[in-house]
Parts: C-alpha cells; sequence; structure tokens
C-alpha cells in the first residue's frame, strides 16, 4: 500500500528551472507555497525573462541561456519545462551536466529519443523522471490503493477525456506540430497514462482523429485492447469535454470527477451505494511530484516507482502507434 505523505516534508533540493513559461510559474507556486524545496536558478533563450521569474519566485540566480544553468554546481535537479520538441535536448545537456532531471509531458517527440534519454541517465547513474504529476496527487494514490486491496475486482474497463477548446491558430504551440503540438503529446496523454497506470501497456491500439489545417492532430480518440478489456480514451483541443473518469471492475465502479487529472476526490459505486472520498491540498497540486523527485534524489534512486522512466519510454511508443495510425508525423521523422 502507498502511503500519503506531506510535500512539506520531503528533504529540500535545489532546483534549477528550464523556461520560465506558464507550468513553469504554475509549478514554481506550488514549490513556493506547499513544499521546501528551493527554486536556485531559472534559464531562459531570454535574460530579462529568467530575470522576471527570478524577481517573481524569488530565485537568487538567472540565466540566459539554458547551458548556463545546467552549469550551476549549485542546483541539483533541473526542471524542463519547455515545449515538446526542445524536451530531448535540454534533458540531454542536463543529464550530461550531472543532473538529476524532471522532463514536463510528453516526455519527449518519440520513443527514439525516449530510449536515448533513458540509456543515458542509466549509464550516468542518474534520476530521471517524466512530470506526469497526476500519478502522485492524493486521489489517485487512494485509488491504486483500493484498486491494490480488490475493492473494485478485476478492472475490465476505464474510460477518460481531456478536451479544452481553443481558436485555431496555427502558429499556436498547440497547433504547431514544428514544436510537438497537438491533442495528443499536450493532453491525451493524460487519460492514457491513467489507462496504463490501471491496465498496464496495450496489447492493441486503434486510433482515430481530426486532423487541424497545420497538420496537428485537433482531436483524437483511442480504443486501447487490453486481454481481458478496453480503455476508451478521448482527447480535443477544438471542444470542452467532461474530464471525468470512470473505472469499472467486476466488483465496483469508481467515477473520478472533474478534473480527474488534478486535485479532485473519489466516488465508488457498489451495491446501490456510493462511497466518496476527497483530501484537500496545499498548493496546486505539483507539490507532490517535486517531493516525489527530493525523495528519490536524496535516497540515492534513479527514477520513481510511480512514473518509472522505462514506462515513459514504453508509453512514448504508444504515442508513435496512435501517430502512425491517425498520420501526424513530426517534422524530420521519415512519414
Ligand atoms: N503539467 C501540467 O499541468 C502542464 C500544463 C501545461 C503545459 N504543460 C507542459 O509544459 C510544457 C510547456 O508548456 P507551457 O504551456 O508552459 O508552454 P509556454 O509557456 O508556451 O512555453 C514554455 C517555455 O518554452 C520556451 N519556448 C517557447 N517557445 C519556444 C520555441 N519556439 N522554441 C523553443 N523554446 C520555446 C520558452 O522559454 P524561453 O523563455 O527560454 O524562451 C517558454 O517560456 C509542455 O511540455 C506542456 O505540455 C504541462
Amino acid at each position: 500500500m502507498e502511503t500519503i505523505l506531506d510535500p512539506f516534508d520531503a528533504p529540500p533540493l535545489n532546483w534549477g528551472f528550464m523556461g520560465p513559461g506558464g507550468i513553469a510559474a504554475t509549478v514554481a507556486e506550488s514549490l513556493v507555497k506547499a513544499t521546501r524545496q528551493r527554486l536556485v536558478a531559472v534559464g531562459s533563450r531570454s535574460l530579462e525573462r529568467a530575470e522576471a521569474f527570478a524577481r517573481r519566485f524569488g530565485a537568487p540566480r538567472a540565466y540566459g541561456s539554458y547551458a548556463a544553468l545546467a552549469a550551476d554546481p549549485e542546483v541539483d535537479a533541473v526542471y524542463i519545462a519547455t515545449l515538446h520538441h526542445t524536451h530531448f535536448p535540454l534533458a540531454v545537456l542536463a543529464l550530461e551536466a550531472g543532473k538529476a532531471v524532471l522532463v514536463e509531458k510528453a516526455f519527449t517527440l518519440n520513443q527514439a529519443e525516449a530510449r536515448q534519454l533513458a540509456d543515458l541517465a542509466g549509464r550516468r547513474g542518474l534520476f530521471l523522471m517524466e512530470a506526469m504529476w497526476t500519478r502522485f496527487l492524493p486521489h489517485m494514490i487512494e485509488l491504486r490503493n483500493w484498486a491494490a486491496a480488490g475493492r473494485l475486482g478485476e478492472i475490465r474497463y476505464l474510460q477518460a477525456d481531456f478536451g479544452f477548446a481553443h481558436d485555431y491558430d496555427p502558429t499556436s504551440r498547440m497547433f504547431d506540430p514544428a514544436v510537438g503540438g497537438g491533442a495528443l503529446l499536450d493532453r491525451g496523454v493524460y487519460p492514457l497514462y491513467l489507462a496504463a497506470d490501471f491496465l498496464g501497456l496495450p496489447s492493441r491500439v486503434a486510433a482515430s482523429a481530426t486532423l487541424a489545417p497545420s497538420g496537428a492532430d485537433a482531436q483524437f480518440s483511442a480504443i486501447l485492447d487490453y486481454p481481458r478489456g478496453q480503455a476508451l480514451i478521448e482527447s480535443s483541443m477544438i471542444v470542452t469535454t467532461p474530464q471525468e473518469a470512470w473505472l469499472a471492475g467486476t466488483e465496483a465502479m469508481v467515477r473520478i470527477p472533474a478534473r480527474y487529472w488534478s486535485p479532485t476526490g473519489l466516488e465508488l459505486h457498489a451495491d446501490g451505494k456510493v462511497e466518496t472520498w476527497r483530501r484537500q491540498v496545499v498548493g496546486a497540486g505539483y507539490e507532490f511530484e517535486l517531493a516525489e523527485v527530493a525523495r528519490r534524489v536524496s535516497d540515492g534512486a534513479t527514477g520513481s516507482a510511480v512514473m518509472p522512466v522505462a514506462e515513459s519510454v514504453e508509453l512514448t511508443g504508444l504515442l508513435d502507434q496512435i501517430r502512425g495510425q491517425i498520420g501526424v508525423v513530426w517534422p524530420g521523422e521519415a512519414g
């Protein structure tokens, strides 16, 4: 059984953030409010942007290049919060500088990159993890405990979606294949990783998509097949969807209310009764993944059992398979 630990109790690490954009600010807010982690440096392609971010969150140092951040000897762990197409080169930069690395989702553009990162971290004996923050949230820990205790019985079905409507803009990171844009990598990873957490890797996938004029997937659906069940996955950038998840087992059903991928509760439906579970959190929820990295790095571990890098490699392969079926090709990849 897993225990829900207070992120505030995790030993402090010195963090360097690469890419002072939207998610970096949200994660920094959680870091400051709900952990004892220390943001010691920020790196950006622009010194001004790095300085503004450092001022806002009280980081002592700002750098106008990612290489300078990676070279900072006081940084223990680098959080890569840049766009998808830069995750691989920046993770290589940070690992080659000897840092523990937390890489935003989606981990890399394709499985070949994911494998190279896993190999590099393995050779160097360094910590590496994809920032799939949902897995570390209290309700997900509780649900894994329910599943392990047999409360759901055998899980035979899962359904999850993740859609927010955006106006089409071929220059936005959401719709630009040149930066790894599209529903699959931006948000489809949440329901896919949820299915993998409870059902493992599928034996087969059948995917279908609506492509934007830019070639990015604006919306996709996938049926994941398992020896004894299915998962239905949906993700969209053109409509807002309920963002609930349901798991059905032979003993009970569980509803994870909207937005299941962020701090929320659980409902267990069995024998005509509904049992609810909820835990208040202090930050926006990112404090739990930061605390996991801090605990594992201070234990000397090279990864997390909750979001192992080997699973990121496998699931990036599943994303490749889905892209193959829906016709999404990154520039430079053979079509
Ligand atoms: N975990 C979550 O809840 C969550 C939520 C949203 C996004 N994300 C993930 O976080 C990552 C960043 O998303 P975001 O919304 O924060 O993006 P963003 O604010 O648009 O950009 C993040 C940073 O990426 C760098 N960047 C922007 N455009 C670039 C380009 N064309 N080439 C190279 N670098 C570029 C910039 O850093 P510089 O200052 O150095 O230019 C920017 O500050 C993505 O992997 C995304 O999927 C995660």
